[in-house]
């Protein structure tokens, strides 16, 4: 590739300044100002509407189009920040100076390395399970090994001092390896299943340990690219690797997946990837999370509701249909036909509206010259990315500006995903990698003035019904 990482930040500048263009005449926002509780709004089914808290951790503009964490516009992150950098803004409000970078990315490469983790995962037989499924099972395991939720109560502070994280709960026996299917085709695992996460003392002794707290956020954060990845290589026969402490996050996470060193620019694009996924207001997982951290549950249980949520084909997952879509498409030959007959079903073409942006996607907008970059000499991407645009404009002219269809965040990002080398069943895992830094930004934030979660539903049942023994419950009501 004969681009470099400036010529990437050239591209979303770029992309930032179209988008600009295009939407200037839409109003600006309000300026925003402390809510007067209780608040009155319109509330839809399914919360439609309703305002559950304030927030000060991002921002979305569906007219606008408008992406923004903590005040900044997500084309400014794309093209200057990092992954981490946006995680630390996400969580602490504002970008971090040198030196606190550099322990933030020591402290994520430390949690990253969860050995005992992946080796109780791999008891389990991960490579027929939903990666989705896989991954939420990993983040519960995380919390045994990090944390002393589950542990007697009665243990003394002082033991509970002493203990290191090598002491974890999971059983760890160093000659064994509980897997069930030992993975094949593997040549140069480098992966060890006794090494153990080695805790940076300079952070302060047990601060791992508290499961509901800052350090387990940077757990989380740091982990999950590491679960993730070794779900996608056991599914495919291959050994998990262990993360590079010396790489970013997501150098670490391509590395992991792929099982090489990516290029700055694949870097580069990776970490876009990440950013653009950080965050996105109070969508289903995000207030999944927040609805168990309400409880006073902990972070742990917190993201694997998140993960459970993000499963869902109505949520996470679209840019995987977009893929098949556009394989179809190509099978069948031409795009116009092929859109005017679906359309005329009232059949959802994969990849296009969103339930905020009735502009175009921000984060489409970055993606699609990243999908141009990266499939410029792959003959295959090259053609399914010809076809993905030559929709994109049928779409437009046909329902675009009508009624507000646009490209969505899915529709090029399966094919950067694929061009950079990671398999469709691992896209939904790629976006709550991304994710969990604005889970665990918005659950910290909420704890903070917290009051749990309690809507209302409107009985429209019976009342008063009288009970009927079941040998006199003659009429079988039930169908089937
Ligand atoms: C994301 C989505 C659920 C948003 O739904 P929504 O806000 O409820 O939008 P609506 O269903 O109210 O759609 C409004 C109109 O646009 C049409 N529309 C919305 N998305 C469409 C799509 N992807 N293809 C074709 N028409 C679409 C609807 O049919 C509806 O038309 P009508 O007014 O004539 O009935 C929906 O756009 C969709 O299913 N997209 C495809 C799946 C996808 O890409 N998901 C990832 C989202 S990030």
């Amino acid at each position: 590739m004969s681009i470099s990482v400036e010529d990437i930040k050239r591209i979303i500048i770029e992309a930032g300044q179209k988008a600009a263009l295009d939407t200037g005449n839409e109003p600006e926002p309000h300026m925003t100002t402390p809510a007067k509780w209780p608040l009155e709004c319109t509330v839809g089914p399914g919360l439609e509407g309703a305002i559950a808290c304030e927030s000060k951790v991002g921002y979305v503009n569906g007219a606008k189009g408008w992406l923004v964490y903590r005040g900044y516009d997500i084309f400014e992150l794309a093209a200057h920040a990092t992954y981490e950098e946006t995680a630390f803004l996400l969580l602490h409000g504002r970008l971090p100076k040198e030196r606190e970078l550099k322990k933030l990315k020591r402290k994520l490469a430390s949690y990253g390395k969860v050995s005992a983790t992946l080796r109780v995962l791999m008891g389990f037989p991960v490579e027929k399970m939903n990666p989705m499924a896989a991954l939420r099972l990993g983040t519960n395991l995380m919390r045994q090994e990090f944390t002393f939720c589950d542990i007697d109560l009665d243990e003394s502070d002082e033991r509970r001092r002493k203990k290191t994280v090598e002491d974890d709960y999971i059983a760890m026996d160093d000659d064994s390896i509980a897997m069930e299917t030992v993975p094949k085709g593997e040549t140069k695992a480098t992966y060890e299943f006794h090494q153990a996460v080695k805790v940076d003392d300079s952070y302060g002794g047990n601060e791992l340990y508290d499961a509901d707290g800052i350090e387990a956020c940077y757990h989380v954060i740091a982990a999950l690219p590491t679960i993730a990845a070794a779900i996608s290589r056991v599914r495919r026969g291959l050994m998990p690797i262990d993360p590079d402490p010396h790489l970013s996050v997501a150098a670490n996470f391509l590395y992991m997946l792929t099982g090489y060193r990516p290029s700055p620019v694949e870097e580069k694009i990776m970490d876009v990837s990440l950013i653009l996924h950080a965050d996105h207001g109070m969508n289903a997982s995000t207030f999944a999370c927040m609805v168990v951290a309400s409880t006073l549950s902990d972070i742990y249980f917190s993201i694997g509701s998140g993960i459970a949520a993000l499963n869902g084909p109505l949520h996470g997952g679209a840019n995987e249909q977009v893929l098949k879509m556009l394989e179809k498409i190509r099978s069948h030959g031409d795009v116009g036909d092929w859109l005017d007959e679906k359309l005329m079903n009232n059949e959802k073409i994969m990849g296009f509206g969103h339930r905020v942006y009735k502009a175009y996607d921000p984060r489409a907008r970055v993606l699609e010259p990243l999908a141009e970059l990266l499939t410029e000499n792959h003959e295959d991407g090259k053609s399914l990315l010809r076809i993905a645009k030559r929709l994109e404009s049928e779409m437009i002219d046909r329902v675009g500006k009508s009624k507000g269809i646009f490209p969505n965040v899915d529709f090029y990002s399966g094919i950067v995903y694929t061009s950079l080398g990671i398999p469709s069943d691992m896209f939904t895992s790629v976006f709550a990698v991304g994710r969990v830094s604005g889970w665990t930004a918005r659950v910290l934030e909420y704890l903070n003035k917290n009051r749990i979660f309690r809507p209302r539903a409107i009985y429209t049942g019976d009342f008063n019904k009288k009970y009927v023994p079941i040998e006199e419950r003659h009429r079988d009501s039930i169908p089937g």
